[in-house]
Formats: structure tokens, C-alpha cells, sequence
């Protein structure tokens, strides 16, 4: 196994150049960071090494959606995010879901989801896929263009270095009624301690804004950019 930086495509391409199968696994938004992978191209490098790829789109409510989904790419989700409800989903070929039912050991020894949780995720599925999922997401998008105008996602970190400084920042934003976490190694890597935000459509505008304004106001050591 190898682990290459995210997101990378180009050491990505050079490791799977070695003889062999491949399987690559990669978030397309990740956690810690919020950026989101080239998912097409990273489609398309697999497909050229056949290469199976698994997408863990936990955090992709925002996107990126891959143009094109060929056998060889396991969509991977979570319940508990966006849709507010419990457990998760792997969507794949035939082939692969069959292999995934009868050898996936994680999924073979786990209590299927209650009648509630699945009722509560079918439920925030249809709300998703509706006129109100899509005017949900544009609030969101604006939301995220409020405090970094750009960034894909609505995770959105402010890298701060300093585990103190980290949690000193966490803790006068928790003071003014903004919950937003220190995030330390070894979560991330050491020297790059941050406060994570993650917004949400239900997050009012003035809500969005308060923050804006705390974190412009945090002490001058606080303002190392992402
Ligand atoms: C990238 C990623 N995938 C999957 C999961 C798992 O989600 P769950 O807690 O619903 O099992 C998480 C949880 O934080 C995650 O960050």
C-alpha cells in the first residue's frame, strides 16, 4: 500500500506505473482541508491504469460529481452528514456489490439500519433531490462565498500552526456563540493546527456574517492563511 498526497494526480499516475493490481481509495472533498479532487481526470487516470477507484463522497454535497461513472468507480456515502440520519452506502457494479455483500466483513457482521434512521434518510433523499435540495445547496454555495469567496466545499479551514493557538482561537469563538473546532495532530500534521468551519444551508445569514466578522477579528498571530 502507498499513500500519496491528496489530490496529487500527477505521483499518483507515477505509482500506478508499478506492475500490479491497483486499488485507489481518495475522498473528493477532504476533511481536513475542504478542497475537492479533480474527479474526472482521477476517472480518467484510473481507467487508463485499470485501476478500481473508490470515491468517498462524505462530504461532496457541495460536488464534484463525476461526469461519468464506469465500472471500475465504488461511489462510496455517508448517511449521517448532509442527510442528518445513520449508516452509509457503497454503489458499484453488479460485480463489486456482490463481492462487497458477501466478503465485506464490516458490512456482513453489522445490524442493518432501523426502520427510523432509513425512514429519516429516504425522507432528507427526496428533500435532496427536489426544488428545495437544489435552493439548499445555492444557499449553502452562498454561504461559503461569504467566508472564502472560491472554495469548493463548506468545510473551511483557518490554519492557525500552533495547537495554542488553535485552541485559543476555538475557544473566544466559542465565548462569542460560534462553535467551530480546534483541529490538532494528529488529525493534521503537526505545525498546520486549525479551526475547522462547517457550514450548513441552515445556518442563518447573520449567523454566516457574525462569524465573517469573528474570525477577522481574531488576534493578528491567527491570520496564517490556508
Ligand atoms: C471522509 C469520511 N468518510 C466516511 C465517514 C464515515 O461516516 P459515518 O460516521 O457516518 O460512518 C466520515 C466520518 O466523518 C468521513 O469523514
Amino acid at each position: 500500500m502507498s499513500v500519496y498526497p491528496h489530490g496529487d494526480l500527477t505521483t499518483l499516475d507515477r505509482a500506478l506505473r508499478e506492475p500490479g493490481p491497483c486499488l485507489v481509495v481518495t475522498d473528493t472533498v477532504f476533511s481536513m482541508d475542504g478542497d475537492a479532487v479533480a474527479v474526472d481526470e482521477l476517472v480518467d487516470l484510473c481507467d487508463h491504469h485499470g485501476a478500481l477507484l473508490v470515491l468517498d463522497e462524505a462530504h461532496s454535497v457541495l460536488g464534484p460529481e463525476p461526469s461519468r461513472v464506469p465500472d471500475h468507480v465504488v461511489r462510496v456515502g455517508t448517511l449521517s452528514k448532509t442527510l442528518g440520519a445513520l449508516g452509509g452506502f457503497a454503489a458499484g457494479s453488479a460485480d463489486v456489490v456482490e463481492l462487497l455483500i458477501n466478503r465485506a466483513r464490516p458490512f456482513i457482521f453489522t445490524t442493518a439500519p432501523t426502520p427510523a434512521d432509513t425512514a429519516a434518510a429516504a425522507a432528507a433523499l427526496s428533500i435532496v433531490r427536489s426544488d428545495e435540495g437544489d435552493a439548499l445547496r445555492e444557499r449553502l454555495r452562498r454561504h461559503v462565498e461569504h467566508v472564502r469567496p472560491g472554495h469548493p466545499s463548506p468545510i473551511i479551514p483557518v490554519i492557525l500552526g500552533s495547537e495554542q493557538a488553535a485552541l485559543d482561537a476555538s475557544e473566544s469563538l466559542l465565548d462569542e456563540g460560534l462553535l467551530v473546532p480546534a483541529i490538532r495532530p494528529p488529525t493534521v500534521p503537526p505545525g498546520t493546527s486549525r479551526l475547522r468551519v462547517a457550514l450548513s444551508a441552515a445556518h442563518t445569514d447573520e449567523q454566516v456574517a457574525r462569524l465573517c466578522s469573528a474570525l477577522d477579528h481574531l488576534p493578528e498571530q491567527h491570520h496564517v492563511s490556508s
